[in-house]
Parts: C-alpha cells; structure tokens; sequence
C-alpha cells in the first residue's frame, strides 16, 4: 500500500507517519507540495500514485482566522478541492479531516455524524467548506471530525496539555473554562482509529473520532494536574470572561461534542491522557 501523508510536520502527521512505518510513507508538507497549489497537487499525486492519501493539512489558527479569513478558507477550503480532484483522478481513498467547529455548540447532547453543521467561527466556516469540496470532489473518501487535539511531537501548535504544564512550571497561575465543552483526544489513539478505519474497509463517508466522555477546559486541567500530581491553582472561568481577559477574536461553541455513533468506541479521554502523561 502506497501512503502519502500531506501535513506531514504537523501535530498529527507524525503519529501517521508512525503508524504506517512499515510501509514507508511519502510525508509531504508545505516545502514538499503546497496544497493550495492546485497544478502542483495534480502533477506530484498523478506521479506518485498513491493509494491512500491522508490529508493533515490545516490553518488552524481559530482566533487568527476571523482576520485571515482568505488564507483559512484558501487551505482548509479551496485547497482540499484540489486535493479531493486528484485523488479521484488516480483512484486514492481520501482521508481528510475536520473539526467540531463546524457545529454551532448548542445541543448539550453533542453532535451525530449526520446532524447539520452550522459553524459559528471564521474557522469553522473554513472546515466546513472543506468538508463541501471533499464530498463534492471525490467518491472514496472518510472525512474524520475529530476535537482538542494533544499529545503529538511534530511542530504543530502548542496543545493544551502543553500549555497548562507550561505554566504550572513557571508557577503561573491558570485560568480554564469550565463552561466550553469538548473531547480531549489523543493523536496517538486517533490515528491508530482512523488505520483501523481503512483496514476494516469501512464503509466511505463521515466518522467521528474522538476519546470518548467530554469534559470542559476546567475538567481537562484539572485531570492533568491530577496526574501529574502537580499543586497548580487552577482557577474556573467562563467562556464570556475568556472572551475579555485573553481577547478571543473567534466565538466558540458552548457544547462541541462529538459523538461517534458510527465506529469502535475509542477509550475514556481520562485513561488516554493518564498514559500520556505517564
Ligand atoms: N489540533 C486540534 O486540536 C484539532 C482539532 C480538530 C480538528 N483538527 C484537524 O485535524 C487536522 C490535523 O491538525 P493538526 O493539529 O495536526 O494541524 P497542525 O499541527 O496545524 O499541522 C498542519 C500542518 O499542515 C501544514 N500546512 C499548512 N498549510 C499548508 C499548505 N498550504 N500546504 C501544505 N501544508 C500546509 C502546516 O505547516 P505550517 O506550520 O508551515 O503552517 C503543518 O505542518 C487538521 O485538519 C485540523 O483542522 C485539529
């Protein structure tokens, strides 16, 4: 099986690159192949003929995105259309993904595979956009929403994990929101489910793949200092006073749950995190 990973230097990159170590894979990021180049993206994938293309490519930047709108929709929208046409071009299965962000965060259930996405960000509305150019673009695909992302050793950005062990270190004292909701996800669990995903030869179309439980911002670094055994004030905020103090650009959902109603049941986020932290 040939494998191409584009987003390759990325925080989840990497943990695909080690799963499919065996077979070699062609990792690609912006030096190697700039998505948003659509001649380039037809020419270097027509080349090499890949049977499996997992596209990790992103703008990520959620705040950054409300002024960068162009440059979001440019690689998290257009680019995965380019992306999407060459793979269908040279018969790949397309593996993309996206975001909880695409949801508008106001069902505290959480959000099926098939419930309708309604992006309340910049950033969101760029995913989604994606998600449109992929299904448009291509037949054998597994579009993959996944959320709050941590535990990779590429250059990506900073995870929160990161982050609240940072500041603990310099004894700064912390703030998290304990009215945002999510699913922490390990990258390491997530790409060793999206392989899965493949081999089973699942049936293509849309996956939700996270740790599963929720937990707010605030749950989340209280778990991590828990684990850690670290005494770090922690103090609980809400997402209205997050907006002030840290000036956030982009609006949130409340509840940006995933719900994974279609695949195995990936482990407690909880027990992922203690086994990375461990
Ligand atoms: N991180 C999360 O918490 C999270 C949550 C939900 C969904 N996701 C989705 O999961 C996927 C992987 O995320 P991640 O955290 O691994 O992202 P990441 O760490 O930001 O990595 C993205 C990689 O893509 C590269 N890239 C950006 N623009 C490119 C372009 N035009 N052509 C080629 N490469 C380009 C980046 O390079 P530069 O550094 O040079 O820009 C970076 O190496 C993304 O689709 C993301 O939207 C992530």
């Amino acid at each position: 099986m040939k494998v191409l990973i584009l987003g390759s230097k990325g925080n989840l990159g990497p943990e695909l690159g080690r799963v499919y170590k065996a077979v070699k894979p062609t990792l690609w990021d912006r030096e190697e192949l700039d998505i948003t180049d659509e001649a380039a993206v037809m020419e270097k994938t027509s080349q090499l003929k890949p049977d499996v293309v997992f596209n990790c490519a992103a703008y990520n930047a959620v705040d950054k995105s409300e002024e960068e709108r162009l440059v979001a929709e440019n690689i998290n929208g257009t680019a995965v259309g380019f992306v999407a046409r060459a793979c269908y071009a040279v018969g790949a299965i397309l593996v993309h993904f996206s975001s909880n962000y695409v949801f508008d965060g106001t069902n505290p259930e959480g959000y099926n595979e098939d419930d309708l996405p309604n992006p309340i960000n910049a950033y969101g509305k760029s995913k989604l956009m994606g998600e449109m150019e992929l299904v448009r673009n291509c037949e054998k695909y597994y579009l993959v929403r996944t959320a709050w992302l941590y535990g990779g050793q590429g250059t990506g950005k900073k995870s929160f994990v990161d982050l609240m062990l940072k500041k603990a270190e310099k004894d700064e004292s912390i703030n998290a929101i304990d009215d945002e909701f999510g699913n922490p996800t390990y990258l390491v669990d997530l790409a060793q489910a999206v392989a899965a995903l493949i081999e089973q030869k699942k049936p293509f179309g849309i996956y939700h793949l996270i740790n599963s439980g929720q937990a707010s911002w605030y749950d989340w670094g209280n778990e991590i200092f828990a684990v850690r055994e670290i005494a770090a004030s922690l103090a609980a905020i809400s997402a209205a006073d997050a907006d002030v103090i840290w000036k956030r650009a982009a609006k949130r959902p409340k509840y940006g749950i995933l719900n994974n109603t279609k695949f195995i049941e990936l482990r407690p986020w909880a027990e992922a995190l203690k086994e990375y932290l461990s």
